[in-house]
């Protein structure tokens, strides 16, 4: 039996308490982070091994999390395969959009190597960290990916560019998915040979189109994705937000546990999804701006739910925003911890 909370729920084991990470633990609301961004570029602490895994390692000690994530970010993919990117106050920039290229696949020239900067990070974080935090990798899916790639620039959540553009150039569409597919099957498989223990696929924009697109155009390179790591014997997590209902039709074969957002509450999603899944999820972040009063009482209605499922991993429903209090991130975390969760 492993010694980790989460390798144990993973592995469909019974624990005390449902074991915890949060998306977008390092980079956002801890002190430690802000202090470190103060001193060096968001791309340096990425690239920088000792750094990167410093960054990476910061949650442990300030929320006391389950796990680590490999700090890194969704857009290391498309910069690999030859786009000028930068990260700017504003968000992600890329030079040119693909949108605007008259032959998208002539400019895309995907590369592997330019990834090993990454695996040089994993293996200082597994140099570093205590025995019994897994790594969690990951990348990004290739919706979400793409549509950063046609826009350019996230500039309006609705990601008009990408959503005309699928309607327009289907075949080319389905090109690009498969380099993008192609190139995360490498470097999700490398992350693995360098020593993460668990991957989580992040579908941020699942919900851009409509659900029976989404299933024509992506589903079949998920479950590529999701074939290729489970094949290491590595478990896979699909976070796919924003697509409601078609939670019913996600299927085994396409992830070991499903990442549910907070539009969804976990009873409804625990009796829609396929049973031989497990859930993870599903906390409002935004709760966390409210005061610890309030926070209690809503985290307070979870312990049914975890009281009768063990294939539950308690995560957000999307990652933490930058100005949550970090005590309240601190508070949620020790609440987790202490809560009697009657198993
Ligand atoms: O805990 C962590 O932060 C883990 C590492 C991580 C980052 N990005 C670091 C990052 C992870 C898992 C991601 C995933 C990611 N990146 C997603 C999917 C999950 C999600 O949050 O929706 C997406 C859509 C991106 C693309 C991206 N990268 C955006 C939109 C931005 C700008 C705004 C922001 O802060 O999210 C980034 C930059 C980015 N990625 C930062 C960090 C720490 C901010 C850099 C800084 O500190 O200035």
């Amino acid at each position: 039996m492993s010694n980790s909370i989460l390798l144990q729920t993973l592995a469909g084991e019974k624990t005390e308490r449902p074991p915890f990470w949060f998306m977008r633990q390092a980079g956002r609301v801890l002190p430690s982070y802000m202090k470190l961004k103060e001193k060096h570029s968001f791309w340096e602490m990425m690239q920088k091994p000792e750094l990167g895994a410093d960054v990476t390692l910061l949650p442990i000690n300030d929320l006391g999390v389950d796990a680590a994530i490999l700090f890194s970010d969704i857009l290391v993919i498309p910069y690999a395969m030859g786009m000028g990117l930068e990260f700017t106050d504003r968000g992600p920039e890329f030079d040119v959009p693909l949108s605007e290229r008259a032959n998208p696949l002539e400019v895309l020239n995907p590369q592997p190597d330019k990834l090993q900067y990454i695996y040089e990070v994993i293996k200082q974080i597994m140099a570093k960290k205590p025995a019994h935090i897994p790594l969690i990798g990951f990348c990004g899916a290739p919706l979400t990916v793409l549509s950063y790639m046609l826009e350019g620039i996230g500039r309006s959540k609705d990601f008009p560019v990408t959503t005309t553009y699928l309607y327009q150039n289907k075949e080319m569409v389905k090109k690009i998915v498969e380099a993008i597919t192609e190139l995360s099957i490498i470097y999700a498989k490398e992350q693995v040979k360098n020593g993460i223990k668990v991957f989580q696929l992040f579908e941020t924009h699942g919900g851009l189109i409509p659900w029976d697109l989404y299933q024509e155009l992506f589903i079949p390179a998920v479950k590529k994705i999701a074939q290729a790591v489970r094949e290491t014997g590595t478990p896979f997590i699909y976070f796919p937000k924003g697509i409601g209902a078609g939670i019913q039709d996600i299927t085994p074969d396409m992830c070991d546990f499903l990442s549910i957002d907070w539009q969804t509450p976990m009873e409804t999603a625990r009796k829609w999804v396929d049973s031989s899944i497990g859930l993870q999820g599903n906390i409002d972040p935004r709760l966390l701006y409210a005061d610890q009063k309030t926070i209690e009482n809503k985290l307070n209605q979870y312990i049914d739910f975890g009281s009768k499922n063990h294939d539950w991993i308690i995560n957000l429903g999307h990652g933490f925003l930058p100005d949550i209090p970090y005590e309240n991130a601190k508070f949620l975390a020790d609440w987790i911890k202490a809560a009697d969760w009657k198993r």
